[in-house]
This record gives C-alpha cells, sequence and structure tokens, in this order.
C-alpha cells in the first residue's frame, strides 16, 4: 500500500494520520448501521461534490438495502447585504418530497455550508434529513449542524486525501493526511 511518512503538497508538508484500512473499517461500520436504519424506506443519498466522491463511493458500495445516490455542487454567492453569502445547490435534479434523505459529507468544519445548504432541502418536505459525514471538527464549528452519523471526530487541524484537498491536489492519496506541525 502506497503510504509515505511524509508528502508535501504545494508549499506545505503533510503527515499520515487516518489509515485507508482504518478509513475503511469505519466506513463498514457506517455502511451497516445505515442498512440497518433505512431498511425498507429507499433513502436517497446525497452526496455533495468534490470532497465527498471517494467516501460516497465506498459507502454507497456497501450499501445492500435499496437506495439512491445523487451527487451536487455547493456554490456560494454574495447575496443581497441582508442575505450575505447564498449557497445553492447545482445538480439536486431529483423530487425529495416525501423520501428519507441522507446527506453525504466529506468534513463539517465550522458547519457553515450545511448550516445554509439543509434549511434549503428541507423546503422540500422530504420525511427525513440526516447528515452522514467522514470527518468532524467539533472544536471549529460554529454554526450549529445536527450529524446523525460521523465516522471521525478530529482536532481542528487541516486535512487532505481520501477526496479532500488542499489548493486542488491530495485528492488521489488512499489515507489521510495530516498539516505536520514543524
Ligand atoms: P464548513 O462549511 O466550514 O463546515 O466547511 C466545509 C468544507 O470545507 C468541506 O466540505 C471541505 O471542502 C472544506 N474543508 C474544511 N476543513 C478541511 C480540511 O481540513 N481539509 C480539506 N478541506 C476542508
Amino acid at each position: 500500500m502506497h503510504n509515505p511518512l511524509e508528502v508535501t503538497i504545494h508549499d506545505k508538508i503533510f503527515v499520515p494520520f487516518i489509515s485507508a484500512e482504518k478509513l475503511q473499517e469505519k466506513i463498514q461500520e457506517l455502511a451497516a448501521q445505515l442498512n440497518r436504519d433505512y431498511a425498507g424506506k429507499q433513502p436517497l443519498f446525497i452526496a455533495i461534490l468534490n470532497g465527498s466522491f471517494m467516501f460516497a463511493a465506498d459507502v454507497f458500495r456497501q450499501i445492500t438495502i435499496e437506495a439512491e445516490i445523487c451527487f451536487i455542487r455547493l456554490s456560494s454567492y454574495t447575496g443581497t447585504a441582508s442575505t450575505g453569502q447564498v449557497i445553492t445547490a447545482i445538480g439536486l435534479d431529483v423530487p425529495l418530497s416525501n423520501r428519507p434523505v441522507i446527506i453525504l459529507e466529506d468534513i463539517v468544519d465550522t458547519g457553515k455550508t450545511l448550516s445554509e445548504f439543509l434549511p434549503q432541502i428541507q423546503l422540500q418536505q422530504p420525511s427525513s434529513v440526516a447528515v452522514a459525514t467522514l470527518l468532524h471538527k467539533p472544536d471549529a464549528t460554529r454554526f450549529p449542524v445536527p450529524i446523525q452519523y460521523c465516522c471521525f471526530s478530529i482536532a481542528n487541524k487541516f486535512v487532505l486525501g481520501y477526496g479532500l484537498d488542499y489548493n486542488g491536489l491530495g485528492r488521489n492519496l488512499p489515507g489521510l493526511y495530516q498539516l505536520k506541525v514543524e
């Protein structure tokens, strides 16, 4: 397995944090839990690109109940002075009404993205909404986000790999790496 002791991405050095094997173990547990909780409910998974593409693929591969998945991007733009930053979903073309929805996210950091996006999902009146995130940085979270499923709660340090990037690079690393403290 490709698992270098240090990787340099742009100007920064990263060290191994969570191995590909450990990630897969947790993802297996998460998928087993989702298979139990959503049996017979035909949930719709909504994976938020780009960061969650590997996580979403690995979770969904292990979903054994009837389920759908769609992929969206969130784009933020500056709205009016009263609304400030506005987040819109690109590619959300599946009706959500009366369906159980599971959001797949790579990381909840400040919580800003999801805290703005979840109310927009609720407007479409799904029967339920759950957030399943690979990573959560509780010490960085300033906007409340209800997280029903979390694989790893981590310290407030920058990480990359397994779909997460630093200025576009590092997504292809099979495990997670953390910024090296010099
Ligand atoms: P939030 O809105 O602050 O919760 O940020 C969510 C988004 O920020 C994630 O979907 C990631 O794309 C990005 N992000 C936050 N922390 C990290 C990190 O440590 N590494 C890579 N991307 C991150």
